[in-house]
């Protein structure tokens, strides 16, 4: 996309979310929380598909996915007063049919406008669900490595920080306490994807985030985890028990093997 559309894109986003903010200028704190994220995730989808030497059109693309792909959470939040998909919507469907309704994307090439979709629509899904057109495959992976980039951030944030009580989406309900439920472990260990109703605690739910590293898909966004630090960050949040142990290790491992190889 040209450069002047994804310009017009970014100012519809401020005017849109402009639209959520109460008489004192403020959103509700989960939404800012939502606005902070998708401008970081633009910003991170935009570098990665910069490194991995993508067109300048597709680098503005993979921006404006990253701009749009969370805009259903604010309709989602205003009418449900929740950003649990399961107990609302899904919010990547919203988020299509917002970016659908508002006509954002007028006036760009019909072949991009299904990528875009695509990539909005699948950004959310456990896996990239069999049968998207081949087409689309490199946005909808560029989105979900962006996306996971920074909520490897967030995550880390609102734990370290103790502020998991103002963020109950986050964990789906699962109690804070308890040991890891070992099949989980077992599951992650052996690099399969592991469905989220397997959480049975806090640590659950960390060590799921270790196993996201088997979920990346490009080079520069593997260099960005390691940059970060983002699986020392976690490890540090775990009990320090062989198990968590040999996740963050294995982890560790693919995220260095990963990293530096050409896309
Ligand atoms: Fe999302």
């Amino acid at each position: 996309m040209q450069q002047h559309i994804l310009q017009e894109i970014q100012r519809w986003f401020g005017t849109y979310v402009d639209g959520f903010r109460g008489p004192d200028g403020k959103l509700a704190p989960l939404l800012q929380l939502k606005l902070e994220h998708s401008r970081r995730v633009a910003e991170d989808a935009r570098d990665v598909a910069g490194d991995l030497g993508w067109s300048a059109p597709e680098v503005n693309t993979a921006e404006a996915i990253g701009i749009l792909h969370d805009v259903g959470r604010f309709t989602q939040y205003v009418e449900f007063k929740t950003l649990s998909d399961r107990r609302s919507i899904n919010h990547a469907t919203r988020s299509r049919d917002v970016v659908e309704r508002e006509n954002v994307l007028v006036g760009i090439d019909a072949s991009v406008v299904q990528k875009i979709r695509d990539a909005i629509l699948h950004h959310n899904q456990i896996e990239i669900p069999v049968g998207v057109a081949q087409d689309s495959l490199p946005l909808v992976r560029l989105i979900r490595d962006a996306d996971k980039l920074d909520i490897f951030r967030v995550f880390h944030d609102i734990v370290s920080n103790d502020r998991l009580d103002e963020h109950p989406e986050l964990l789906f309900g699962v109690p804070l306490e308890g040991p890891a439920n070992p099949e989980l472990v077992q599951m992650i260990l052996s690099q399969r994807n592991v469905p989220f109703s397997m959480i049975k605690s806090l640590t659950d739910f960390k060590l799921i985030q270790l196993s996201w590293v088997y979920d990346i898909h490009y080079p520069p966004a593997f260099e960005r985890i390691h940059q970060r630090n983002v699986i020392g960050k976690l490890e540090n949040l775990l009990p320090p028990s062989p198990e968590a142990r040999s996740v963050a290790a294995l982890a560790r491992a693919h995220v260095a093997l990963h990293r530096r190889k050409p896309a």
